[in-house]
């Protein structure tokens, strides 16, 4: 069997960042794309510094063409693709906003990268993964879109995660019975740009559940929702 071909997006920094020197160091080929080309450049220099097996393509996750330019990357240069992490994400909500003065505009950029961009890269990639009848998606979602649990603030970017969750199930239906599984995860709250230094958590920590993830066995579950690798509500 050929190595694994592993598309990460949003992998320049973060949590994503980290996903890929794991995924790496497990001896997978990781496509580790970024929106910023000398960022992405930069992270996949210094990860084969360190011998591992990185390559870069340029992925804003909100683009079509450059969604379409990556699928011709992966089937030229591996003819396939085996996982996605659908890792690239933004929180634009006012930390002190409520519903009523979040505005329509807000809510919408944060669908088109949160969701919308993950909607658009399966649809595009999945079918290389149905020719090897083998996927891995990993889908990140947050804590912050759990409608078992959902509070008031952040109605955008809560919004966009529970939409993710969305995507979620409805492909790990539409794919029951063959062996692509499709699953959410939530990394906790992480030490990164986005989760600030006050976070609880290491990237590393961040990140364990979603390589886990990537690499299940096949028969693995599908259609659910993991923190640190235990099934949790939506
Ligand atoms: N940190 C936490 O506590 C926490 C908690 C729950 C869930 N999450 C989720 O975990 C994921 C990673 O977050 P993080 O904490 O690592 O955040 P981060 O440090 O802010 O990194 C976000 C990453 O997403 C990329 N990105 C944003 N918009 C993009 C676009 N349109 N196309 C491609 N890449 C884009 C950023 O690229 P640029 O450098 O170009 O901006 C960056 O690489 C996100 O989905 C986030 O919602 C994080």
């Amino acid at each position: 069997m050929k190595e694994r071909v592993i598309v990460v997006t949003g992998g320049n920094r973060g949590i994503g960042h980290e996903i890929c020197r794991q995924l790496a160091q497990l001896g997978l080929i990781v496509v580790l794309t970024s929106r910023n080309e000398k960022e992405g450049l930069e992270a996949v220099a210094n990860f084969n510094k360190q011998g591992l097996s990185v390559r870069f393509h340029p992925l804003d996750v909100t683009s079509p063409s450059q969604i379409l330019k990556l699928k011709d990357f992966l089937s030229k240069e591996f003819g396939r693709c085996d996982c996605i992490v659908n890792n690239a994400g933004i929180f634009l909500d006012n930390k002190e906003g409520n519903f009523f003065n979040t505005d329509i505009a807000t809510v919408r950029q944060t669908m088109e990268t949160n969701t919308y961009g993950p909607y658009m890269l399966c649809q595009a990639l999945v079918e290389l993964m149905k020719k090897n009848n083998y996927g891995r998606i990993v889908n990140m979602s947050s804590g912050l879109g759990q409608l078992n649990d959902m509070g008031g603030g952040y109605a955008a970017y809560r919004m966009s995660k529970t939409a993710i969750n969305v995507i979620t199930k409805v492909l790990a239906a539409e794919l029951a019975g063959t062996n692509i599984l499709v699953n959410s995860m939530c990394p906790g709250w992480v030490k990164t740009r986005m989760g600030g230094a006050g976070a609880t958590r290491s990237v590393k920590e961040g990140a364990d559940t979603a390589v886990w993830l990537s690499t299940l066995p096949d028969g693995g579950p599908t259609g659910k929702i993991f923190r640190d690798r235990q099934e949790v509500p939506w």
